[in-house]
């Protein structure tokens, strides 16, 4: 391409942005009501067929996140196929099984769900776009530092695209969960062959979106005031290592569930 011809239309894309009056809630409140009631649902109806409008919908929401250097550094795989998903929830339930032997003391939801889920979306990236990102590629100490941050604008990126298509999938009615729990390098060497991902692609996390089995709950949320700092770090907000322990032995089980018994 010539690189004077701008890869999209400017005029028209600048035309597209639309932002409301400085200050009127009415968009706000309706996004709100959105961010809201997006809610994580582990056990869906699973006689409900998500109609491939709705993967687009929420897809297109995916494609408009913002990305380092607007690399839009993700791939989307829709699952459809029920054996696919059936043998991807496998690798799921085994991972469960194994962190309760090797008590690893994490609440480890309950991934059965995963193998009926109705909307199933694969979230892919290509680690190698890092390059796309401010680094010198000289393998320097430098190098080492800014291509850790490149890793991070990466996952970040997708993190963005993620949450939007979770968004849109919650401004449709669905529920959702957003599954990540397949980083480890074994758990990414069982997925590709099922879905014919290339050795570069890592898979990130999955989207799952789907009418609830039950009436969703609202999880707790940290108020306001306990994480907006104005200006400098409030220190009465710092944890220390004995403060972080703690809550990850007493509190943690009990946020991420309904009650502390009743794991998802
Ligand atoms: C980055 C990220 C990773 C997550 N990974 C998992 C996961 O691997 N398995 C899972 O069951 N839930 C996962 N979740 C869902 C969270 O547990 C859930 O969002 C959180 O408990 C708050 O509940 P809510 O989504 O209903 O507000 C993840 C969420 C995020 C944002």
């Amino acid at each position: 391409m010539d690189e004077t011809t701008p890869a999209v239309d400017i005029a028209a894309a600048q035309a597209e942005v639309d932002l409301p009056a400085l200050g009127d809630r009415t968009r706000y409140d309706a996004l709100m009501e959105v961010i809201r009631n997006r809610v994580t649902v582990r056990k869906f109806d699973s006689d409900h067929v998500v109609p491939d409008e709705h993967f687009d919908l929420i897809l297109e929401a995916a494609r408009h996140g913002p990305s380092g250097a607007n690399a839009q550094p993700w791939q989307f795989i829709v699952v459809r196929d029920a054996e696919k998903k059936a043998r991807m929830a496998e690798y799921f339930v085994a991972e469960q099984r194994f962190r309760a032997k090797a008590k690893m003391k994490f609440p480890t939801p309950d991934y059965r769900g995963l193998s009926t889920a109705p909307g199933f979306v694969v979230v892919c990236s290509d680690m190698r776009w890092v390059n796309a990102f401010p680094v010198f590629n000289d393998g320097s100490e430098k190098d080492k530092a800014y291509k850790e941050n490149a890793e991070r604008i990466l996952l970040q990126s997708v993190a963005a695209a993620t949450m939007s298509a979770n968004l849109a999938a919650a401004a449709l009615g669905y529920a959702v969960w957003w599954v990540t729990a397949i980083g480890q390098k074994d758990a990414q060497e069982a997925m590709r062959p099922l879905l014919g991902i290339p050795e570069e692609i890592s898979v990130l996390d999955i989207i799952l979106f789907d009418p609830p089995a039950a009436a969703p709950y609202k999880r707790w949320r940290r108020p306001l005031e306990e994480i907006r700092h104005w200006d400098t770090y409030n220190s009465e907000h710092f944890m220390s290592d004995a403060d972080l322990d703690d809550w990850i032995k007493t509190r943690r089980h009990r946020v991420m569930y309904k009650d502390a018994s009743n794991v998802d």
